[in-house]
């Protein structure tokens, strides 16, 4: 969490900077600054809450600067507060910082600073850190970039830094482990940021920092990569592919409602050059490298977390029915510190979106020294995940900005659909005629998830009805049990109405208590093999009075007579089910946020991509 932003170059920084950080306030929003370096030193402008009442506070001319950094906080060390905002400066003003990650041993050094004559304005970790790196470079009399490099030998934690200093115009220091930094290279010019975004417009060449390196951005010199353990290393300059309209709402009102209409497109990119339906093939580049390990595996072990944990349910249910290879589902954060058994046999699949959760990433270093092959499911190229697995598979749909993920989701179990097809058909687990049936209607997803989004007027309808409700239920069965957890997941993230999934089946072991006539309950009940089970699960709830929203397939008409409103999909085989059962819960959920006068895009006290633990 938290976003970075920074600029030195010929043009005014001040725009650039605020761009970049209403780009990244989807990784946090609890406070925004600036630190601008001209003639008159380094000067911060900072404030509590979004970028815009920064904005407010910012004097009518704004300080022209040529250099300058600036920062989107999701508070961690301290509360959101003017003092605890970034930048920060040192003791004496002569340097600033802005620093995504936490500083795990913060609070010895402070100690230790504090013993060495310097005070404290905020809680930070970070104004820890500056005046550690203030403290090396008086001390040991050594050049800024050299007192980032000791500094960052003696902290323990993650950080994605960049530090600027009194009378160097010439320079910003930037640094990284655990959090992601990226560097764009313009002409004569430097930007850096914690994603592409608020540089996509300017330049599309990239060097993506990796773990413990640090660069020095200097008009004069040019880049100079190395690690912190002194290493000179060679940048990989590389070619981003993100367009500008695709960072943008396009019209929408918001990212979240402009992402779930996106997603006949971002299925069809999932799926683009990988189903060859003409060949009756599949070709996963990342997965092809190491099917034999994926073939000869003891067991699969899903790791990640939130919807992405949700995608990797449901891959479970399809590798296991398709491929039979064991699937295990894990929170990444209850994995790695529950000293799992896991071997050289083992495949450690990692699913996530932005491919910088802490907790995931953590969780495959963890496998990954223990011998196992991971394999990354990410949407952001070139993210920490992406590049810590041995191989992996794009999702491919496209940046993601709302903080509810929604397009991921489906992407994310588009591509499982594949990995699991491939490994039937390599195992024997599959007949041809269902391999080809099954491929044939996935190429077909794209234009089914089209025609399910038409029920937005009805999901609309139904927020209406619903949404002052307390609590709310979600249930569903097989492989729309993850859907279900999806959809609770979904309507409490963005609405705050509490709401529980479970497997339908499990509700009369304990949630039916909580039925009532003030309860809906909204059912995944399309033709699947449990079916006639999820009737009986409906009637029970009608018997106590609770209200039904059902998610049937077309044409239903047993349903139709029992529930209070149906919302209908197009039949798909059940396997593929999820990626329509699940347009019409995020449709409701958004609706009702929207109606209670919910941030859709920037739901309280969440961010979009946590990065720490
Ligand atoms: O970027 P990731 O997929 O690793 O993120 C995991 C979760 O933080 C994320 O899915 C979160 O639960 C979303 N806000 C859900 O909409």
């Amino acid at each position: 969490m938290c976003g970075i932003v920074g600029y030195i170059g010929p043009k005014e920084a001040y725009p650039i900077l605020v761009k970049g950080l209403k780009r990244l306030e989807y990784r946090g929003y609890d406070s925004a600054g600036v630190a601008l370096l001209n003639g008159n030193g380094i000067e911060i402008f900072k404030k509590q809450g979004k970028v815009i009442k920064m904005e407010g506070i910012m004097p009518s001319e704004t300080p022209k600067a040529t250099l300058g950094i600036g920062h989107t906080r999701w508070a961690t060390h301290g509360i959101p507060s003017d003092e605890n905002s970034h930048p920060h400066y040192s003791q004496s003003k002569n340097i600033a910082i802005i620093h995504n990650g936490i500083i795990e041993n913060y609070a010895s050094i402070k100690e230790r600073l504090q013993g060495r004559g310097f005070t404290f304005k905020s809680d930070t970790d970070t104004e820890v850190l500056v005046n550690l790196i203030e403290d090396i470079l008086l001390s040991e009399k050594v050049a800024l970039a050299e007192a980032v490099r000791i500094a960052l030998n003696q902290v323990v934690g993650a950080y994605a830094i960049a530090v600027i200093e009194e009378g160097n115009h010439d320079q910003i220091v930037v640094a990284k482990k655990g959090s992601p930094l990226v560097i764009g290279i313009g002409e004569g010019e430097y930007y850096i940021a914690s994603d592409a975004t608020p540089f996509i417009e300017y330049t599309k060449q990239a060097v993506y920092l990796e773990e413990e390196e640090l660069a020095i951005l200097s008009l004069s010199n040019g880049m100079e990569l190395k690690s912190i353990t002194n290493e000179i290393k060679t940048p990989y300059v590389q070619e981003l592919e993100i367009e500008l309209e695709s960072i943008e709402k396009g019209g929408y009102d918001h990212f979240m409602l402009k992402e779930i209409n996106e997603q006949p497109k971002s299925i069809f990119d999932t799926l683009r050059g990988r189903l060859l339906v003409n060949e009756g093939t599949i070709q996963l580049g990342g997965f092809n490298e190491f099917k034999n390990k994926f073939l000869s595996a003891d067991r699969i072990i899903i790791v990640a977390c939130g919807t992405s944990w949700h995608a990797g349910l449901v891959a479970e249910y399809l590798i296991e029915d398709l491929a039979r290879i064991p699937v295990e589902v894990e929170y990444a954060s209850e994995f790695r510190y529950r000293n799992p058994i896991i071997t050289e046999r083992d495949i450690v699949i990692a699913v996530s979106q932005s491919g910088e959760t802490a907790d995931t990433l953590s969780a495959i270093k963890l496998a990954k020294e223990k011998g196992a092959t991971i394999f990354g499911v990410c949407n952001v190229v070139g993210s920490s995940i992406a590049r810590e697995a041995h191989a992996g598979a794009y999702t491919h749909a496209g940046p993601e900005i709302g903080v509810a993920s929604t397009k991921a989701f489906t992407a994310q179990v588009t591509i499982f659909t594949l990995i699991a097809l491939t490994l039937a058909r390599k195992k024997g687990t599959i007949t041809e005629s269902k391999f080809r049936q099954l491929i044939n209607e996935l190429d077909g997803m794209p234009d089914k998830v089209a025609e399910t989004l038409k029920v937005d007027a009805q999901a609309k309808y139904i927020a209406s009805v619903y949404k002052d409700v307390a609590n709310c239920l979600f249930l569903g069965r097989g492989i729309n049990f993850p859907v279900a957890l999806e959809g609770a997941l979904k309507l409490k993230e963005i609405s705050y109405i509490h709401a529980e999934g479970y497997p339908a089946a499990e509700m009369k072991h304990g949630p039916i208590a909580l039925i009532d006539e003030e309860m809906p309950t909204v059912v995944v009940a399309t033709k699947t093999e449990h079916y006639e089970k999820v009737v009986s699960n409906i009637q029970e709830i009608k018997a106590r009075e609770g209200k039904i929203i059902a998610v049937v397939t077309q044409g239903d008409t047993v349903i139709s007579k029992i529930a209070d409103h149906v919302i209908e999909v197009p039949y798909v085989d059940e396997r593929l089910s999820p990626l329509v059962t699940s347009i019409p819960l995020q449709l409701i959920s958004y609706h009702i946020a929207v109606m209670r006068g919910c941030n859709i895009d920037q739901p309280r006290n969440l961010a979009k991509s946590v990065t720490v633990e």
